[in-house]
């Protein structure tokens, strides 16, 4: 933890290049087994599997603009504390993107081509809330982490009935986004004021519009 304390500028700008060369062009992988690997792999019919890695195309956008958001905010954090929390919420993330990344694979699709574009708007915003203080970064933490929930609760009534693999995935991902969300806010998130929450849902709804095509 130590080191932290004495990174540089240079050194946090080169971090958060390392993190987005991994997150939108390598290949994250996961700390933890994925929850859809033990669940037999049913047939989906054409449309079922379409609409299947559209929700999943979706839901990989959503985990790199989380990992940019907490990458670009730890870049500009002032306090170790905050900066470990934030990296620390980004490592799970990297588990549910490479969940995510498996199972457009397994339904011969492929993560959405504007996921440079996504990576560096939301490293952007999240630079942005950290220079505000701390308080904020952890308030943009919760909110995120609220918003990916109830989306991934929509997405699990929408999946294809078949894709239990899907399920399986999001069911552990919308378990870990509660959990950071609750301890963002004890760690001492400042609640976001209006219209910073109905600007961030926006942003969301053309992700998940474009993200599903595209
Ligand atoms: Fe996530
Ligand atoms: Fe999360």
């Amino acid at each position: 933890m130590d080191t932290l304390r004495h990174l540089g500028p240079l050194d946090r700008l080169l971090d958060s290049a390392q993190n987005a060369l991994t997150t939108v062009l390598g290949e994250p992988r996961a700390e933890r087994r994925n929850p859809g690997a033990s669940t037999p792999d049913a047939p989906l019919d054409a449309g079922q599997s379409r609409h299947s890695a559209g929700l999943m195309r979706i839901n990989h956008t959503g985990e790199v603009c989380a990992q940019a958001l907490y990458i670009g905010q730890a870049a500009v954090a002032r306090d170790p504390a905050t900066r470990a929390h934030l990296l620390e919420a980004a490592q799970e993330e990297t588990d549910h993107l490479a969940w995510c990344a498996d199972r457009l694979r397994e339904l011969d699709s492929r993560p959405s081509l504007l996921n440079p574009l996504w990576y560096a708007g939301s490293w952007a915003i999240g630079a942005a809330a950290g220079l505000r203080g701390d308080g904020w970064n952890l308030g943009f933490v919760v909110e995120t982490e609220r918003q990916v929930e109830a989306h991934l609760a929509e997405h699990l009534q929408t999946l294809p009935e078949a894709d239990a693999r899907s399920r399986a995935i999001l069911s552990v991902m919308k378990d870990d986004e509660a959990r950071h969300a609750d301890n963002a806010l004890a760690a001492g998130a400042r609640i976001l004021p209006s219209p910073i929450p109905t600007l961030m849902a926006a942003m969301s709804t053309v992700m998940k519009t474009v993200a599903y095509r595209l």
